[in-house]
């Protein structure tokens, strides 16, 4: 199968298998693992942070770092794109009892303007204004990259108005991969910051959130009344130091691979709208007189091939270690033909 349904689909290597082996390990819970003591410094110091809590998910990530920065009542707000939001069972509502503001950016970025217009005053009756969340890159914009200089004019208009800042960086690494800015600059404003290891750089799982000792102490509590503690972590961890050590590279080739993909598939006639691709994600519709996407999924999946479908005539391919050129060409052999009319 090439499979392009998403980057957490990224099967780890032998090399980062074997490197699980030699991990030195401990009780995590008891801050004893020493491999995830390790990886916690390493992105702490990589994002630009105090302090470094290693979680299982990037969700888990996500919903932690609302916990810690909202009371119930409280307000979020996010792109109406945002994973938080889309894809994550209604936990801020659930677990920290807040609302979401959702805000109509363009492929998942909003701007200042946005955000002061959704600030609410204060007032005895709504809710409070409290955490906004960005999400670097923004996967339902089709992979987008944030520009700093958007990212530093929302970050002061939401500081002027005592607005905790968190950073979703799932993908993080694909937009330092396209620009070749730090990640502790796109990092050094937001309160919390995670980064995942399951998706490009071809962990099993884990993702790591960042902040200041005092926001990672607090995370610590909640991580383990969740039922997040973990025991000899290290098993993980050790994955995940080695895609620190090994796979960041891998983040620019999924970039070039997924450029070189959508330009192909753009220039076919049922396409009627692409997303620009900036980085791993490739988003596009197809015409009223094409098939389905569910169809175009179920098609291309007996043709050997996996894509996701994201609406009745969107499509989402996604670049990662799994695929390479050969894949690609043949992704877009097939779904020429599909779109064509070929079953
Ligand atoms: C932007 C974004 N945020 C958060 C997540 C959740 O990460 P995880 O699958 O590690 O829970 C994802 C997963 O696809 C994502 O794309």
């Amino acid at each position: 199968m090439h499979d392009f349904y998403s980057d957490t689909k990224s099967i780890p290597t032998k090399a980062m298998l074997k490197s699980i082996v030699s991990a030195p390990l401990g009780d995590e819970q008891k801050g004893e693992d020493p491999t995830t003591a390790a990886l916690e410094s390493r992105v702490a110091k990589m994002l630009g942070k105090e302090a470094a809590v290693f979680m299982i998910s990037g969700t888990m990530c996500n919903e932690i770092a609302v916990k810690v920065s909202c009371q119930p009542g409280d307000e979020v707000i996010c792109d109406e794109t945002s994973h938080l939001l889309n894809f994550e069972c209604g936990s801020p509502a659930a677990i920290s009892g807040v609302v979401m503001r959702p805000l109509q950016g363009q492929y998942g970025i909003f701007s200042a303007d946005d955000v002061r217009e959704a600030i609410r005053p204060e007032s005895r009756y709504m809710p409070i204004s409290k955490l906004l969340l960005i999400e670097q890159t923004a996967n339902l914009g089709g992979g987008a990259v944030w520009p700093l200089e958007i990212i530093d004019s929302v970050m002061s208009e939401a500081k002027s108005h005592g607005l905790i800042t968190h950073m979703d960086g799932a993908r993080l690494l694909n937009a330092v991969a396209k620009t070749g800015i730090d990640p502790a600059r796109y990092a050094r404003d937001f309160d919390s910051v995670w980064i995942d290891f399951s998706k490009g750089l071809g962990a099993p799982c884990g993702a790591v959130l960042a902040g200041s000792a005092d926001f990672c102490h607090k995370a610590w509590r909640h991580k383990q009344a969740l039922g997040g503690a973990m025991r000899q972590s290290g098993v993980l961890a050790a994955a995940c130091l080695y895609a620190l050590d090994n796979n960041i590279s891998q983040q620019a080739h999924d970039n070039e691979l997924a450029a070189s993909i959508g330009e192909r598939i753009k220039r076919l006639d049922q396409v009627i709208h692409m997303h620009p691709v900036e980085t791993n994600i490739i988003i596009f519709d197809v015409s009223a007189e094409a098939p389905t996407a569910v169809e175009i999924v179920e098609r291309l999946k007996k043709r050997g091939v996996l894509v996701g479908a994201f609406g009745e005539r969107r499509l989402r391919v996604v670049t990662c270690l799994n695929v390479n050129k050969a894949s690609g060409d043949s992704l877009v052999a097939e779904l020429t033909d599909v779109l064509a009319g070929g079953n």
